[in-house]
Formats: C-alpha cells, sequence, structure tokens
C-alpha cells in the first residue's frame, strides 16, 4: 500500500493536459482543452480538459475526475496500480505505508494469493523447460502443436507433472502455505488432510488479469482420454472470478485499441496461435458464453467486436447467447465462419497472416444478417417457426442503441425475412417502448442528475448519461431524499472543512462568541442532535473528517483525494469537479454589506446542517402520518396517542429550527439542493 504523502505529491504532481495527451489528441478551446472521448463513440468533441481544475470530463459519457481515475479507466488498473503507473511517469519514489491490521488481512489474502499463483506459475513453466519430464512430454506438446518457443514463453505456459503432488511438496519446502495453496485453487486438500496437484500430468496456460498478473490457471490434458476432462480450470477464489476475465486481454488490449477491433474466439489455443500468426487482437471467452463483465472489458478499448467460429454449426447457436448483451452495449458486431473442420487454431497455424486477414475481411458478416441466416435455414417453410423467428430478431434489433443502424438493419430483415418492413419497425417500436418504460420506472424521481451538470463550463452537456459510478450514486440518492443534501454538506467541507467559522453570542442559549472550524461546527451541531449522515460513503467522508476537526493543517479536498480509499478519492474529484451546489443559493445571498468570510461561512454552515435536519423531520413526519393512517394502528388508541405525541415533538423541534435561523436573522430554511 502506497502512503499517504506519496499519493498526494502524485497527485499534486500529475498533470492532467499531459497525462490525457499521451492518449487522447487534445486542442485548445478557452480555457479548458478538448478532444474525442476514449470511452466512448464520437464524432464531435465532448470530453473537456481543465488544466486550471486539474481535472478531465466527458459531458458525452459522464466520466470524469482526475488524471489518476483517467488511468484507472483507460488501463484498466486498480487505483494504486495507477497511482504506480503515473509515479512510474513521473519519477516519483513510492513509500509504502503502514497498515492496519484488518486492512493487512485483506490485501495481505489477496496479495498472497497472487504472489502463490506467480510461484506455480513459475513453478510449471521451469519444469517444462528444465525437468526431463516437462521436455518430453510438455514441450513435445506445445510445438507438435505448432507453437513457437517465443509463444511458449510469451504466454507463460507450462507443464505440471504426473506426480499428484509435485508442485504441493515443493511449494511447502519453500515456505508456502499449505491454505494459501488450495485457496488459489493450484492445489487441494484430501479428506485425510493432504494436498494434492490440481493440474497434475497437464499442460498449463496462465491467465492474466488486464495488467499482468497471474490469476488462474487451465490446465491441458496430452493424451485423448474421453474419460477425463479435456481442460481443468482454477476455481474461482478472493481474486478470481471467472465472468469478469478474458483469456489473452493483457497480449490483446495494444492491439485492440490500435485496430480499433477485437476477435473473439472460443479456446486458449485459438488465441496462442492467432497471436503467433501476426494476428494479435484476439481474446477468448474460454468456452463459456460471454458476460456482461466481459463485455464492459472488452468495450473499454473498442466497439467493434469480431465473433470469429469453428466452422461445424453445433456449436453457434451456444455461442449465440450473450451476443444480444454485445448489441445492446452499443457494440458493432460480426460474425465470421471458418471452412468446415477448421477452427482458428488450425486456420492461423496453417495460413500466413495476410491469408487470415483476407479470410476475416471478405468473409464477415454483420450479425443480424447472420443469425437470420442461421435461424431461417432452421424454420423451413413453418410459419410458426417464422413468426417465432422474426421475434427473435426483432428482440435483437430493438437493443441496438443507435437509430440509423437499427433502421438500416431492419430494411435487410425485411427483404431476408420477406416481412414488411412497417411491421419490422412498429414491433421494435413497441419492445423499446416497454423497455424504455421499465428503465424509467427503476429511475424515476432522478432529479438528482440536474444536481451534478457543471453549470461553469463552456460545453453544454447534453443529457450527459451518467457514469456508471455517478449513476450509482444518482440512484442511491434520489432514492432516499436527504443524499441530495448530504451531498452538498461533504461537497461543502472539502471546499472549506479546514477554515473558521464565527459563531455569534447566543442569549438565548447562553453561550458567547468563538471562532472553530466548519468542520467541527457541522460536527457538535449534528452530534447535539444525534444526527448522524445516512448514505454511508458520505458518512466515511464526514466521520473522517471530524478526526481533523481542529487540525490547522488538514487540507480536506487534498486529503480525500489522496484517500487510500479509491472510491472516496473518485467522489472527491466529481465533488471538486462539480457546480458548487451551494453557490447560486448564495450569490443571492452575497449582495450588500460586506462581511467577513468566517461570518459568511458560518451562514452557509448553519442553512447547511438546518436544511438537513428539517429534511430529516420531513421524514419522520411522512412516517408518522403513514403511520397513523395505517389501519393496524387505528383502532390501537395507546398507539395513536403516542404517534400523537410524536407528530407533535416532530412540529415543534421543526419551530426550534426555524427559531433559530430567525435568531440569526437568516430567513427561510428552504434550502434546495
Ligand atoms: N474448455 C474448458 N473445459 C473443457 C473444455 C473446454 O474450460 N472441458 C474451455 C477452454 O478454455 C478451451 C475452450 O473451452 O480453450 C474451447 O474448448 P475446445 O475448443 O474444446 O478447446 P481448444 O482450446 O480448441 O483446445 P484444443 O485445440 O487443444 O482441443
Ligand atoms: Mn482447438
Amino acid at each position: 500500500m502506497i502512503d499517504r504523502n506519496t499519493i498526494e505529491q502524485i497527485m499534486d504532481t500529475a498533470r492532467v493536459e499531459e497525462v490525457v495527451g499521451d492518449f487522447v489528441a487534445l486542442r485548445k478551446r478557452g480555457v479548458n482543452m478538448i478532444g474525442l472521448c476514449p470511452f466512448h463513440n464520437e464524432k464531435t468533441p465532448s470530453f473537456t480538459v481543465s488544466p486550471a481544475k486539474n481535472l478531465w470530463k466527458c459531458f458525452g459519457c459522464g466520466k470524469g475526475g482526475k488524471p489518476v481515475h483517467f488511468i484507472m479507466e483507460h488501463e484498466q488498473l486498480s487505483y494504486y496500480d495507477a497511482l504506480r503507473w503515473l509515479a512510474k511517469k513521473y519519477n516519483i519514489e513510492i513509500r509504502e505505508r503502514e497498515l492496519t491490521n484488518e486492512e493487512k488481512e485483506q490485501q495481505n489474502l489477496r496479495e498472497s494469493l497472487f504472489v502463490v499463483n506467480q510461484y506455480a506459475q513459475q513453478f510449471f513453466t521451469s519444469t517444462l523447460h528444465t525437468t526431463e519430464e516437462g521436455k518430453a512430454i510438455g514441450l513435445n506438446y506445445f510445438r507438435h502443436r505448432g507453437l513457437h518457443d517465443e509463444t511458449i514463453e510469451r504466454f507463460g505456459l507450462g507443464y505440471s507433472p504426473e506426480r499428484r503432488d509435485a508442485l504441493a511438496t515443493t511449494a511447502v519446502k519453500a515456505g508456502y502455505n499449505a491454505d494459501l495453496l488450495a485457496k488459489t485453487g493450484v492445489c487441494y486438500k484430501t479428506d485425510d488432510g493432504g494436498l494434492k496437484d490440481r493440474f497434475w500430468g497437464r499442460c498449463i496456460f496462465p491467465v492474466h488479469t488486464i495488467s499482468g498478473k497471474v490469476v488462474a490457471f487451465g490446465g491441458r490434458i496430452l493424451q485423448n482420454n474421453p474419460k477425463a476432462a479435456k481442460y481443468v480450470n482454477s476455481p474461482e477464489s478472493e481474486i478470481y472470478h471467472k465472468s469478469d476475465h478474458l483469456y489473452g486481454l493483457y497480449f490483446a488490449k495494444q492491439a485492440i485499441m490500435q485496430k480499433d477491433r477485437c476477435i473473439l474466439v472460443e479456446g486458449y489455443l485459438d488465441v496462442i496461435s492467432m497471436y503467433q500468426a501476426g494476428i494479435k487482437n484476439v481474446v477468448a471467452s474460454s468456452g463459456t458464453s460471454l458476460t456482461t463483465g466481459q463485455i464492459k472489458l472488452i468495450h473499454r478499448f473498442t466497439d467493434n467486436v469480431t465473433l470469429l467460429y469453428d466452422g461445424d454449426k453445433a456449436g453457434i447457436k451456444a455461442s449465440l447467447r450473450g451476443t444480444d448483451m454485445l448489441l445492446e452495449e452499443g457494440m458493432n458486431i460480426n460474425v465470421v465462419l471458418l471452412p468446415d473442420g477448421e477452427d482458428p487454431d488450425s486456420y492461423a497455424q496453417s495460413h500466413s497472416t495476410e491469408e487470415v486477414e483476407e479470410y476475416i475481411n471478405r468473409n464477415k458478416v454483420d450479425f443480424i444478417r447472420f443469425k437470420t441466416n442461421l435461424l431461417l435455414d432452421e424454420v423451413g417453410e413453418d410459419p410458426v417457426a417464422r413468426a417465432n423467428l422474426v421475434g427473435d430478431i426483432v428482440k435483437s434489433i430493438a437493443v441496438i442503441p443507435n437509430e440509423i443502424l437499427r433502421s438500416e438493419y431492419i430494411k435487410k430483415c425485411s427483404e431476408m425475412l420477406n416481412v414488411g418492413e412497417q411491421l419490422l419497425v412498429r414491433e421494435t417500436a413497441k419492445i423499446r417502448m416497454k423497455r424504455s418504460e421499465e428503465l424509467q420506472k427503476r429511475q424515476a424521481g432522478d432529479d438528482a442528475a440536474a444536481a451534478v451538470a457543471d453549470a461553469d463550463d463552456t460545453t453544454t452537456p447534453q443529457q450527459p448519461a451518467p457514469s456508471e459510478f455517478k449513476q450509482n450514486i444518482i440512484e442511491s440518492y434520489s432514492s432516499n431524499p436527504l443524499h441530495n443534501k448530504e451531498r452538498a454538506i461533504i461537497q461543502f467541507i472539502l471546499r472549506n472543512g479546514d477554515k473558521l467559522v464565527q459563531v455569534p453570542e447566543n442569549q438565548a442559549e447562553g453561550t458567547p462568541a468563538f471562532t472553530e472550524t466548519v468542520i467541527s461546527h457541522l460536527y457538535y451541531s449534528f452530534k447535539d442532535d444525534g444526527v448522524e449522515l445516512s448514505h454511508p460513503l458520505y458518512k466515511r467522508i464526514f466521520d473522517e473528517a471530524s478526526q481533523y476537526a481542529a487540525d490547522v493543517n488538514f487540507n480536506p479536498e487534498r486529503h480525500f483525494l489522496a484517500h487510500p480509499d479509491s472510491e472516496v478519492s473518485r467522489l472527491t474529484a466529481d465533488l471538486c469537479g462539480e457546480r458548487y451546489i451551494l453557490s447560486k443559493f448564495f450569490s443571492e445571498q452575497a449582495s450588500g454589506e460586506e462581511r467577513n468570510e468566517m461570518a459568511i461561512l458560518f451562514e452557509q454552515a448553519t442553512r447547511l446542517s438546518i436544511a438537513y435536519k428539517h429534511a430529516i423531520i420531513d421524514e419522520m413526519l411522512k412516517d408518522t402520518m403513514a403511520a397513523l393512517k395505517d389501519p393496524a394502528n387505528t383502532s390501537d388508541a395507546a398507539k395513536v396517542m403516542e404517534l400523537m405525541e410524536n407528530f407533535k415533538f416532530l412540529k415543534e423541534t421543526q419551530q426550534a429550527l426555524n427559531n433559530q435561523l430567525q435568531y440569526y436573522g437568516f430567513g427561510s430554511a428552504a434550502l434546495n439542493v
């Protein structure tokens, strides 16, 4: 884990225009710079970089943040790996921080599992290259499959000996913990407490994360044996979730970006042979149908996917599962069928790079046409089956986000299926209508989106589609009316938390005038009334800030921007980039008399706090009213009395809050953020 000072140093040093400029062509527009967003497909630039704020933001897809968040998105790295990436770019030496025990355990487990995998990987490769058994059986097999030594090394291929516990014994002797060996799945525990190898007698294909760490293994049996599984794979573990990985992506990602296309195949050897043949933008879903997680992975790098299938049709239908998800993600898909009896591995082994490329280019069919043809072949003239088929195709077309593309497909299918175009248009519209109704239901009450649009900026956001992260936040606070106000409070703390407020004398409560920090003011204001923030992330920030209430060196924005928890750091970047939620409201107030900053901050903090408490009481009043109307309570006289008391108390509290505002001369409590 990286120490906080180092994180701050990296955050301070990394210039957004330099970091983004490494990947995106930027040109000046006023004080900002603009370019084409690397995270979604666009023709006119809505991707904005602000050197002054050291922030980037795309008004098309809603993504944005500090330089580190750009690297996280673009290189698909974790927060820490992205920080390391930046440290390397700027030659910053990284100091590691002492961890809390709990963090240590979590971090240790994950890191240990990667360390164990790395050890196992080295064991398998050195067995392959240096032992008699490895050379005679494993290496021979790979060479026999047409792989060059360079390819074998690049993909880290290996061999696990026939002996059932070769790895287990060696690893334990070398000091590796038996529990961890079992947890990664390279070994397993037997009923009698022994430790055995999972992959014995198999050749090994390591599976890499997107940043190149070994996260799992596949082991292929060497002889054809109908009784044994051809492949054995690592089980799911703390670090390995099969559905979030694509075999070969680590080796392919650069080429996918350059070619702006990802070729999807089925197997380990398909990827490797294609790569060896010079076609490097290839990944495998490893025999299962695609998951949304995998599609999102591909979509970081390109919009274009080519599915490359074996010539025999048996497997194809199964592979069609998951493809509607690709369409739905707005990806352009085409399909290439290899000649009968060939798979990508065999075809790449027996043809030159140019030949493979040409074959793909000549034979690629757009997905909808492919699916239509395939299904047409099957149904023949049966009218009911044909009607079902039309429904099936229309469903695929309806999920395509791009309208022009949709109507092109409809035209094409109308010809192929011999069905009126208007009918297809109507059917598609119906499905889309239903989908959008469902979507609207889910997003109801989403007026929060307005609050996150940045009003200062030169680019007009055209209904920005919020990033997934922001979407989560919006969703979570539109479901809870308090979250909006909590967001404003956190933003206020990030901007002003360390500044001083001047609390005037309060005769009613008998307190003299004094000064304290904004954080301290809000902390006691909430604590006195037993108020806690309800949104977990906001609460965490608030609680942590409270610990620095009296620390004059505390800089909230810097502190939370450089936070070890990337969720906190990202929210901070988001809030720093957003329009100041309170600015509109307070600019109306600011005219007239000159007041010092401490007095203004006092008013702002007080208003925020009281408005928030008001909102809480509003919620409680709603609950009480509902309970009073609930037939289950109306017959219970004692319960009704209690609820009435409660109601009265809440009304009084509300009045007391208004009185406080009046007392300071701040007018009404209405503060709609
Ligand atoms: N697979 C698996 N378990 C099996 C069979 C297949 O996990 N029992 C996965 C593997 O990732 C494999 C992919 O499905 O790479 C495709 O299977 P297949 O086409 O049978 O294997 P190939 O990779 O083509 O291997 P080979 O060419 O050596 O037969
Ligand atoms: Mn094969």
